[in-house]
């Protein structure tokens, strides 16, 4: 069986054949799918898919370029959700410098991961980390206000060299389908290099579908490919692949049982 630790069922590619989609995923081998929340709205939405499909579970956050959306009071409600029996992590929260190049939106970027780090830590929840561009910061934010608090880089970007680093202190690897485009070089050697035990299955989809559907809708049902990938990369079964990155998933997500 599959852990999917990173779908947007939610969005608005999925209104035609949502509920279809959803509830085939167990019979095509995914066995617990996390939805990830990205913004107030979406993460209202998150909850309400945990709440309709008991193998789905929510991710709570504002990614970084939906943090116009946070003030005291939307932040009250996040941290009331907190308690909310389906949510087990906080996310997407993080950095992205590729979207957003003005100053003063970094800085409110910065300003929004730090309190959703603290709330992570109060709440004492795994975090889903988005960074992109942001590398340098992402890192200083995640050893300052990020002690304690343990996550995964979702989408991972950066080096092998960078990938252990995270490792180091603490932090899983999501991996999905760019690591079986050809021109992944980066990504195929950070999944050689670092331990099986700290990389998790991911799709982030609608986006992000690896060969041959890249360009195409993804779903959590194409992970096998990317199980296949990681599988040949390290010389192993795509079965251990599978296994052992689910143990690591309920590792993380401890509220998941
Ligand atoms: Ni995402």
């Amino acid at each position: 069986m599959i852990f999917e630790t990173h779908a947007h069922y939610d969005d608005e590619q999925f209104s035609e054949d949502r509920d279809a989609l959803i509830s085939s995923l167990p019979s095509q081998g995914i066995g617990r799918v996390i939805n990830v929340g990205a913004s107030i709205e979406s993460t209202r939405s998150s909850l309400s898919l945990s709440e309709t499909y008991d193998f789905v579970y929510a991710a709570i956050g504002v990614h970084p370029s939906e943090t116009a959306d946070l003030n005291e009071d939307s932040f009250v409600w996040l941290r009331e959700q907190t308690a909310h029996e389906r949510t087990v992590a906080i996310g997407e929260i993080g950095l992205d410098y590729y979207w957003d190049k003005e100053p003063e939106v970094q800085e409110r970027q910065r300003y929004w991961f730090r309190r959703q780090l603290e709330l992570a830590k109060e709440s004492r929840l795994p975090v889903i980390i988005h960074s992109r561009d942001a590398a340098e910061d992402t890192m200083e934010l995640i050893k300052d206000d990020g002690r304690d608090v343990c996550g995964v880089i979702h989408c991972y970007s950066y080096s092998p060299e960078l990938a252990k680093e995270f490792v180091r202190l603490g932090y899983y690897i999501g991996v999905g389908g760019v690591v079986t485009f050809k021109n992944s070089k980066k990504l195929k050697e950070t999944v050689q290099q670092i331990p099986l035990e700290r990389i998790l299955l991911e799709t982030d989809c609608p986006y992000m579908a690896p060969e041959p559907f890249r360009g195409k809708r993804n779903n959590s049902a194409y992970l096998n490919y990317v199980a296949d990938k990681i599988a040949e990369l390290r010389g192993i079964t795509a079965e251990e692949v599978e296994q052992v990155t689910w143990e690591n998933a309920m590792r993380l997500f401890t509220r998941i049982k």
